[in-house]
């Protein structure tokens, strides 16, 4: 009952259980070459896991803020992903009725998938909708389109009167852009010039985004290729200076809006 003492445990039992793998990793008969390599992969699993539960929380936080009768802008990555599980365990458990609009296809399969109801942007507006984030900093500006989706989440988020945005604390950043790329959504026959005015704006880097099992570059839902850019500085027009190129249909810079954390 007590919280504090279950934290206290878990975490001696963790340490326990840490000392008993990395024993039985020193007691193997391989070079300690390979035993390095093998507790830097254990360590790594151990961050990846500990993220997944961090965003099997957030997930569960977000369902809990639905209501009977809204419509939904659902996000897409792998928080929103799990947040859409979440959403349908209580869609089910307790008869909830919802619209979801969808910002994939990735996230629509898994909205049929769960038989939660589809609709679009153009028939209705979210209620509220939520979203991952790639970077957030200490403004809420960010950084999105890891997964290529930026164009229909900021439709949602344009459309929504509140917006979630999703953030486990590998998220949040000290500078914007550091690590992460801006992507930007172009109409394929402008490439060659959107470049030439990225480079005019002050883009430090620039590449094309190109296709996982297949040749050349990544084509997006809405059938455009996606630059991955860099800048030296991240501005407060440079979301709106990206945007009035002719050819770029979105960016992933997200400036000013007025997001609700969720971390
Ligand atoms: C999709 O294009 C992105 O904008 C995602 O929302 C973003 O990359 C966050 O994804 P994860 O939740 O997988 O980190």
């Amino acid at each position: 009952k007590d919280e504090e003492g279950i934290k206290e445990l878990n975490k001696a039992v963790a340490q326990v259980h840490a000392t008993l793998v990395l024993k039985s990793v020193e007691d193997l008969d391989i070079s300690s070459e390979s035993k390095k390599k093998v507790i830097k992969s254990l360590i790594q699993k151990a961050k990846e896991e500990a993220i997944k539960e961090e965003k099997e929380k957030i997930a569960i936080q977000i369902a809990q803020k639905v209501k009977n009768g809204e419509t939904i802008g659902f996000g897409s990555g792998s928080t929103s992903y799990l947040a859409v599980k979440e959403i349908s365990k209580r869609i089910k458990k307790e008869n909830i009725d919802i619209l979801a609009i969808p910002t994939s296809h990735e996230i629509k399969m898994l909205c049929s998938e769960l038989e939660i109801p589809t609709t679009t942007i153009m028939e209705n507006k979210p209620d509220w909708c939520f979203d991952g984030a790639d970077e957030v900093n200490d403004t809420n500006w960010l950084i999105k389109g890891r997964g290529a989706a930026m164009f229909r989440e900021k439709l949602n988020i344009a459309n929504s009167p509140v917006t979630y945005i999703l953030a486990d604390k590998t998220k949040f950043v000290k500078k914007l852009g550091e690590e992460a790329y801006i992507p930007i959504e172009c109409y394929p026959e402008a490439i060659n010039s959107v470049k030439e005015e990225l480079l005019d704006l002050g883009a430090t880097e620039i590449k094309l985004r190109t296709a996982v099992k297949k040749d050349g570059p990544l084509i997006t839902e809405n059938n455009n290729f996606i630059l991955d850019t860099k800048f030296e500085e991240i501005y407060e027009t440079l979301e709106k200076d990206i945007k009035e190129i002719t050819g770029v249909i979105e960016s992933g810079l997200f400036i000013g809006y007025n997001f609700v954390i969720i971390s």
